[in-house]
């Protein structure tokens, strides 16, 4: 397996990658029912795309197997006021589906307040981590996980932040280092009914906001 940057000549392949891997499997999708396997989504290949713009994400490419992308990851960078934005943003949305579950992932950071806890002035902020189901179980998630520190290391990035949704990435997430900053629970997330917005499947019942900060050597 080959583990390397995602470049723009790549972007139509990793789409394809998510369309039949990411955006059917991930539980809040599962759960909104955001769209079949296979199927694209304009409002999450535009959050793809927009990420990949940042060049911070990585894929695994079978080698043996004609280059084809077993897994990515796709880190993007998050200023003071991105997640305040994108929120406002997401209300000209006419996906209810897509809405539903990102407004529970932006309320919920914006309730961390990560800026300001860790006297930041950017993130690294994992995204989207998929695995072709042909390829799970191989430990290729977790390979990707440590070559993201690797990088955000070498951009001297001091915060990585995720939004884990099932608990095999926030499993993933713990062994590589990253800590439990916040959590809500799926079944707490309703509307004035009391009406349960994201059904979500077991064995997931919480989404976490999980962070990892990086320390360096001083270099005197
Ligand atoms: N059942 C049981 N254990 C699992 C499963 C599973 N379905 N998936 C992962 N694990 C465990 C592994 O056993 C392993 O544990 P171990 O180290 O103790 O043996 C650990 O998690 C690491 O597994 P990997 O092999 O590195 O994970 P994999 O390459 O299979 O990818 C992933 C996991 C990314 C969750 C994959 O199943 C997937 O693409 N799912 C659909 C999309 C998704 O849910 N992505 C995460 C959403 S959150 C986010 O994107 C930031």
């Amino acid at each position: 397996m080959e583990y390397k940057l995602i470049t723009a000549e790549y972007y139509e392949q990793v789409i394809e990658h998510l369309r039949k891997n990411f955006f059917a499997d991930e539980p809040l999708n599962r759960a909104a029912g955001l769209c079949q396997r296979g199927d694209g989504n304009h409002e999450l290949e535009h959050h793809s795309l927009s990420t990949l713009a940042d060049q911070l994400s990585i894929m695994a490419i079978d080698t043996q197997q004609d280059k084809q992308i077993a897994g990515v990851i796709l880190n993007g960078v998050l200023h003071p006021g991105d997640t305040e934005q994108a929120l406002q943003q997401l209300q000209q949305s006419s996906d209810e589906n897509y809405k539903t579950i990102m407004q529970l992932l932006y309320t919920h950071s914006l309730k961390a307040n990560l800026f300001e806890r860790y006297q930041v002035r950017r993130i690294f902020d994992v995204r989207i981590l998929s695995v072709d189901a042909r390829y799970r179980g191989q430990g290729i998630a977790k390979e990707l996980v440590r070559q993201s520190e690797q990088l955000a290391r070498q951009c001297e990035y001091c915060l990585l932040r995720a939004d884990a949704t099932g608990i095999f990435s926030q499993k993933i997430l713990r062994s590589q280092g990253f800590e439990t900053c916040s959590e809500q629970l799926y079944a707490k997330y309703t509307n004035a009914e009391g009406k349960i917005l994201l059904p979500v499947e077991a064995p997931h019942i919480k989404l976490q906001l999980l962070t990892k900060v990086l320390s360096y050597e001083s270099k005197q």
